[in-house]
């Protein structure tokens, strides 16, 4: 199983991706870490420890990380998930308790051992990148001793905070940056699962009732998540969001990636947290382009197969 760490900002779609990670056998979920981002701090921390306890995951450590991002004021997304962050399902509060270490020392002892052991670790940010950049610059020389980064965030075409902007980067635009530049500086390959692709796994309504008909702890919660998206934007389909970046782990041939020069905007009137992708024929040299320092170098999604990725999460 491939060995994966979550950054989450619990969050039905972080839900929906930490049950994937948390259940299926080709993963080895050995830490998740939280972020302020869809919902304030405390209430990502308690959502994910209900998730895991509910999946029967206890084992797996949770840390707390930013409450907020590095230069902004938080703004969560609760008009999307509800009150709690998590779909107000009136879920059996978590027993489970915190790891004591902060999400940046689990991140650094997780990374280490794992390369130690020659099975360096997949990081999957699924919120805004506070807690990666943080570890970038506090501890560089762990950073470069990741296996991959995949990361929900982004859009090359499509946007959602803002005109210019999708949710997780315009958070966090500088940590988004800060991370694509240790990137680039220490080689860590990083692919970038963003808004192209983020919708097109979809579960119906009815799939959703399907899912609490099996009358297990885990079915009630996937099913009344999939159930709450539906009745929010009062469709019959839900997107599973953010599980789809865990799933393209599992199902790498359900994903087109394609290597692209990726810059972030951090000023800009209007455009501040947009994903630049440049879709110009690109040769792989910069003269083209001879503006300020080269660009991170991301393998985005472009395309997707959702009706593959909805079918392996469900
Ligand atoms: C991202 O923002 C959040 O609402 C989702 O969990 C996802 O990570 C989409 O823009
Ligand atoms: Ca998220």
């Amino acid at each position: 199983a491939q060995p994966v760490v979550l950054d989450v900002d619990t969050g039905i779609d972080d839900a929906c991706a930490l049950l994937l990670a948390a259940l299926h056998p080709g993963l080895d979920l050995v830490g998740v870490t939280c972020v302020g981002g869809n919902a304030p701090l405390p209430d990502v921390v308690r959502n994910t420890l209900t998730v895991l306890e509910a999946a029967g995951r206890r084992d797996v450590p949770v840390a707390a990380g930013a409450p907020r991002p590095l230069l902004e004021e938080p703004v969560d997304a609760r008009h999307v998930h509800g009150a709690d962050g998590m779909g107000d399902l009136r879920l059996t509060p978590p027993t489970m308790g915190l790891d004591p270490r902060s999400a940046v020392a689990l991140l650094r002892d997780l990374i280490d051992v794992h390369a130690d052991s020659g099975q360096p670790l997949t990081v999957v940010p699924l919120a805004p990148m506070t807690n990666i950049a943080l570890l970038a610059r506090t501890h560089p020389e762990t950073f470069a001793r990741i296996g991959r980064i995949v990361f929900m965030g982004g859009g090359a075409m499509v946007s959602n905070a803002t005109a210019a902007a999708e949710f997780n980067v315009f958070h966090d635009p500088e940590a988004t940056a800060i991370v694509l530049d240790a990137c680039t500086e220490h080689s860590v390959p990083v692919t970038m699962y963003g808004l192209d692709v983020f919708y097109a796994p979809t579960v119906t309504a009815q799939e959703g009732a399907g899912l609490r008909a099996l009358g297990t702890r885990v079915g009630d919660l996937a099913g009344g998540l999939i159930d709450f998206a539906c009745g929010r934007f009062a469709t019959d389909t839900a997107t599973i969001g953010d599980a789809g970046a865990v799933a393209i782990l599992l199902a790498p041939e359900a994903v087109r990636l394609q290597r692209l020069p990726v810059r972030v905007e951090l000023s800009g009137t209007w455009t501040r947290g947009r994903t630049i992708v440049d879709l110009r024929d690109w040769a792989g040299d910069m003269e083209h382009d001879p503006h300020g320092p080269a660009p991170a170098v991301v393998d985005v999604a472009l395309e997707l197969d959702g009706t593959a990725i909805a079918a392996l999460w469900l």
